[in-house]
């Protein structure tokens, strides 16, 4: 491990203020101060000059950029959670650790969702929408009628921090959790979540109201819920995805809500992001946030916080605390 007294440490986008000044006090810091994402050009300029690039999940650091890495490239410091975006075994091949910022957008993403798992079934944005339209002409016994959300059974698919941070507010709210996990978690903590194990995913689907998906996208959970699984849900059922779009299938989706075969979707994350297909944005029983999920002042600022701890602590020769590779 290195020890380095003010490391180049290059920023990819615009950062909260309190952190990138906080940055600047300690390393040797390149901030991108107009936010547009970095071309594969620029991106490949920044690992030839830095020791630490920060990057998000807006650059493709794949393979080919990489490549262009110079040997002073010591440390990829993430500013999020999810790494997909970046070519980890090409980061391993160079022996460059990468770390990423969990726990502190954990609550924030769960209460999002759970905004989803209410404004869905109850049609919050569509009303929202419609009064602003001029359209609403006053209470009726059958205006605007969603589905009651509580008694019905809410299927996690990934029980990781925000998978259960979920699990606890949607009991609050009288809602049954199933959850479906690589790992059965411990009889106790599904004891104090009151939440059911799920061995068989396509079992769990033929049996829920609301489907939330917060596992990480990898090679193995591409397209996870696709046009088969999508077939296995009912139709009064709502989708929420707030972890990686690439989990679904959107065009799948947008046929099974076209169709009716579901009920409707809250989302946050797309397949191509910022892109939204036509059909999509056409829908009435969507919701359609643009990915939100850790939005927050607070948690912003804990992510930049998280970003400086990790650089610090393997600035001063010792492995940075949030590093996702062995
Ligand atoms: C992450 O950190 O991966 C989130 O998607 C950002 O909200």
């Amino acid at each position: 491990m290195p020890q380095i007294e003010r490391p180049k440490t290059i920023v990819t986008r615009k950062l909260p203020a309190q952190v990138e000044a906080r940055m600047a006090e300690l390393f040797d810091a390149e901030f991108n101060a107009d936010d547009t994402p970095m071309s594969e050009d620029a991106l490949k300029n920044a690992v030839a000059r830095a020791d630490v690039l920060v990057p998000t999940l807006t650059d493709d650091i794949s393979k080919d950029v990489l490549a262009s890495a110079g040997p002073q490239l010591r440390l990829i410091a993430n500013f999020g959670v999810g790494v997909d975006h970046i070519d980890l075994a090409a980061a391993r091949a160079r022996d460059i650790p990468v770390t990423n910022t969990p726990g502190v957008l954990t609550e924030d993403t769960a209460d999002m969702v759970m905004g989803l798992i209410i404004s869905v079934p109850r049609r919050l944005a569509e009303g929202e929408k419609f009064v602003r339209a001029g359209k609403w002409r006053g209470w009726a016994p059958t205006g605007m009628l969603g589905h009651r959300v509580n008694g019905k059974k809410l299927g996690i698919v990934g029980m990781g921090r925000i998978g259960q941070a979920i699990a606890r507010r949607a009991s609050g709210f009288g809602i049954a959790i199933d959850y479906h996990n690589r790992h059965r978690l411990p009889e106790a903590v599904e004891q104090t979540l009151g939440a059911t194990w799920r061995e068989n995913l396509d079992d769990m689907l033929a049996d829920i109201d609301i489907l939330s998906i917060n596992c990480p996208y990898t090679a193995e959970t591409h397209h996870l819920l696709n046009e088969k699984r999508l077939g296995l849900l009912g139709r009064d059922v709502y989708v929420i995805n707030a972890a990686r779009g690439e989990i679904i299938n959107e065009e799948a989706l947008t046929d099974a809500l076209e169709k009716g075969a579901i009920a409707g979707a809250g989302l946050d994350v797309y397949e191509n992001e910022p892109d939204i297909g036509e059909r999509l944005l056409a829908l009435e029983n969507v919701v359609l946030l643009p990915h939100l999920g850790s939005a927050t002042f607070e948690g912003r600022e804990a992510m930049g916080d998280k970003v400086i701890a990790n650089i610090r602590i393997w600035a001063d020769g010792h492995r940075p605390p949030d590093q996702v590779l062995e």
